[in-house]
């Protein structure tokens, strides 16, 4: 069976100008779907927008309102939202201190030395706004999507939602309890709100990426870089299109039974 036309469809992507979300923006377009690239950065949605044929919506997920009024636009215009894919995000601040200690804590680790180690302090140097900033644009962000999307879909009985959590929300690591606490609240949400809709024709579902070369890891130094991937079974980081190829199944009725499922693609990371 070839893959499903996408044409008619109406898809929005969040975070759609850069990285994962320019890439599921572009396959859905090469199968014929309408996109809008939504994103708070105008001009990298713009690229994107016009580079795929679609339109750009600037708003920002954290801000419910700016949310609803986005996607009642493109309900409005087109008549329709076939998919939503929540994927805004931003990766927690790197502290290049912290980075170096734990690569320190890991030799001295690796050579046995436990009472050498030094803490990192992650959880106990952790601000108010540091915390909510990562809960509210992963999380908050992602329920607002979510409502503002089951508003058109609901009535038509139709409709695809799907959310990018991570590696980090299946399998939480030292280092961003932040991240990974709302990657980990969007997996609950996902199976939540999917057997809630699902007898209503509605199919939500999550993405669950290991590492992917992408804009948001160019912070990382090279030794974290090189230390991450030593630890990836398949030897590399993924490419955003081999994500991509997981949201194409998502948002097409070949994945006409998953519900509430959650798709890694990880390189082994699990
Ligand atoms: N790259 C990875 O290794 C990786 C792994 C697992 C999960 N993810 C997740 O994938 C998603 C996409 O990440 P990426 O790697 O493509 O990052 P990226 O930095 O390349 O792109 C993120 C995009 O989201 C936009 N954005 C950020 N905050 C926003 C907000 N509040 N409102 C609207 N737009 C906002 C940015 O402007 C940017 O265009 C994120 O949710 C991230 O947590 C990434």
């Amino acid at each position: 069976m070839g893959a499903s036309d996408l044409s008619g469809m109406v898809v929005v992507v969040t975070g759609g100008g850069s990285g994962l979300g320019a890439q599921f923006s572009r396959r859905l377009a090469a199968d014929g779907a309408h996109v809008v690239v939504g994103d708070r950065d105008e001009a990298s949605a713009g690229r994107v927008a016009s580079e795929v044929g679609g339109e750009v919506a600037v708003f920002d997920v954290t801000d419910s309102g700016a949310f609803d009024a986005a996607v009642d636009r493109v309900a409005a215009h087109h008549g329709r939202l076939d998919v939503l894919i929540n994927n805004a995000g931003v990766a927690p601040p790197r502290h290049p201190e912290r980075d170096q200690k734990a690569f320190a804590n890991a030799m001295a680790r690796a050579e046995g030395r436990i009472d050498d180690l030094e803490p990192l302090d992650v959880t106990l140097g952790m601000t108010d706004s540091e915390w909510d900033v990562m809960i509210r644009i992963h999380l908050h962000g992602t329920f607002f999507g979510t409502r503002a999307a089951l508003r058109h879909m609901m009535p038509r009985r139709s409709g695809s939602i799907i959310n990018v959590s991570s590696i980090m929300g299946l399998r939480p690591a030292a280092g961003a309890p932040h991240y990974c606490a709302a990657k980990a609240g969007i997996v609950a949400l996902t199976k939540s709100t999917a057997q809630e809709v699902a007898p209503f024709g509605i199919r939500v579902n999550a993405v669950a990426p290991g590492w992917v070369d992408t804009p948001l890891l160019a912070p990382m130094d090279p030794i974290s870089i090189a230390g991450i991937t030593a630890q990836i079974p398949i030897g590399r980081m993924g490419r955003p299109e081999e994500l991509a190829e997981v949201v194409r199944f998502l948002a097409g009725p070949e994945s006409s039974y998953c519900i509430g499922d959650v798709f890694a693609a990880s390189g082994g990371w699990v």
